[in-house]
């Protein structure tokens, strides 16, 4: 049935249009010039397929987001009666619509402590710039207006937006060509453990970087300070676990100073790491915002959320006939996105998404961590269904291979010549499978990567790099 559907798909052409005209995010001009794009059209539970007929395990389910597996027809049938129904409102100022209700309602019940309240988006990084927005209209409401910094990490993604850009920094994405807001974001080390430094312990890398946020808070004064951004886990940073007890502490920290504690869990909510969110379930952390996009609709259309706090809620809303609260989008709440995160998060509940990402996760973590006897694997890290494996030049050393071998690339383009669609980033290469995974395609992922880096070690031996 999927090889007669992608028949009616003109490979070529769609090629062509797609060069022609889209402007990719994150396009690397000189190798899309020549390689184009991989053109996908249809997708069923993990795989996916090409407009050759090509079938694809989606090793990236999407791009981290399609966790409840593709083509569920009822989440489109979802979005069909929703559409028919009540296409759209407005929620400005005082209309509403029944899914926004709803979702807003659920995702309170969902979310851990006293985050009771909602304001949404239509993309993860318009869910960080709402919850900047949000910590310095909380910090001047509650008579303390100059705590504007906003702290974050290196090799942190916060999306791409003017303000998403700024608040992240990864490896590579800062660029001269564009430009950035000044003065308001200041980057502590980031919870990298493969690359701590020689001879220290996890606790004491743990220190590292507790003892330097609290520098940074002295240096900058908390009174300047209004929000301390992370991800639970950083993904596109490089699936970073972090160290033992440091977000525990860093949220000591924040509330000790005053300091809201936001989690981006764009990636790791709903399921990916077997919670519905991990700051609390998996890290033991109470932030005062947790952000969501991605697998709060699977992908099946765009929405974000910023669940904030009955204590920030409590000052933003304190009786003033002046204050407004200035900020929100003409598709906040829209009802065909939130129907469908409803639908969605009702499919993740019924299956046990979250216990299935957990018991096979627990595998791909078992089975991706026998990868590390190759002789180019410096690490296989992360947490279930958000995994990595990062490739050096001496295991030795942790020295990286030069960036002409284009390592994560030549793996990943191996992987996919094998049927399995992993995403190459920098040195690595990154896994986010849909939470419906089956314990015989983690043998299909691992087996599969297994011969995609031997392949490529033997290439390097044979060009002199190792
Ligand atoms: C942790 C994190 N935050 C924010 C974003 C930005 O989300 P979006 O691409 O929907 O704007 C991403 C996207 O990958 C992300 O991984």
């Amino acid at each position: 049935m999927l090889q007669q559907a992608s028949n009616r798909f003109n490979a070529q052409e769609l090629w062509q249009q797609d060069h022609d005209h889209f402007l990719h995010p994150y396009t690397h001009f000189d190798s899309f010039r020549k390689d184009g794009s991989l053109v996908l059209v249809e997708g069923e539970g993990c795989y996916v397929t090409d407009a050759n007929g090509r079938r694809y395990f989606d090793g990236i389910g999407g791009m981290w987001c399609v966790n409840a597996g593709y083509g569920r027809r009822e989440i489109a049938e979802t979005m069909a009666e929703q559409a028919l129904q009540l296409c759209y409102t407005t929620t400005f100022v005082d209309v509403t619509n029944a899914p926004a209700a709803r979702l807003a309602a659920k995702l309170a019940q969902l979310a851990p402590g006293s985050l009771n309240h909602v304001a949404y988006a239509t993309s993860g990084s318009c869910a960080v710039d709402t919850a900047i927005r949000l910590a310095h209209y909380y910090q001047s409401r509650r008579g303390e207006p100059s705590r504007r910094y906003v702290i974050s990490r290196k090799n942190s993604y916060h999306g791409s937006t003017y303000l998403g850009m700024t608040v992240g920094l990864r490896d590579g994405d800062q660029s001269e060509h564009f430009k950035y807001v000044p003065d308001l974001v200041h980057h502590l080390s980031a919870p990298y453990p493969y690359r701590r430094p020689d001879g220290m312990s996890l606790e004491a890398f743990s220190d590292f970087l507790v003892d330097e946020f609290a520098r940074k808070i002295k240096e900058l004064g908390a009174e300047n300070i209004a929000c301390f951004i992370a991800e639970p886990a950083q993904a596109s940073g490089g699936v970073c676990i972090p160290p033992p007890n440091y977000l525990p502490r860093m949220r000591e920290l924040c509330t000790k100073h005053g300091i809201l504690f936001i989690a981006d869990e764009i990636v790791t909510a709903f399921g990916r790491l077997g919670h519905m969110f991990a700051s609390q379930d998996e890290y033991g952390v109470v932030p005062d915002m947790i952000l969501c996009a991605k697998g709060l609709t699977s992908g099946y259309i765009p929405l974000a959320a910023t669940i904030y706090s009955d204590e920030v809620h409590e000052v933003i809303s304190a009786p003033d006939p002046d204050a407004w609260f200035t900020h929100g989008f003409t598709y906040s709440g829209h009802p065909v996105s939130c129907a469908v995160a409803l639908k969605n998060i009702e499919i993740i509940e019924r299956e046990d998404l979250c216990g299935n990402a957990a018991r096979v996760g627990d595998y791909l973590e078992k089975r991706l961590g026998e990868l590390r006897e190759l002789p180019i694997v410096g690490d296989v890290r992360g947490r279930r269904l958000m995994m990595c494996v990062e490739y050096v030049k001496d295991k030795a050393t942790r020295e990286k291979l030069p960036d002409r071998c284009n390592i994560s690339r030549r793996i990943s383009q191996a992987c996919e010549d094998k049927g399995l669609l992993v995403r190459p980033l920098g040195h690595l290469d990154v896994l986010s499978p849909p939470l419906t995974m089956t314990m015989a395609e983690v043998d299909f992922v691992t087996e599969t990567l297994r011969g995609a880096i031997l392949k490529a070690t033997d290439e390097l031996k044979a060009e002199g790099v190792i």
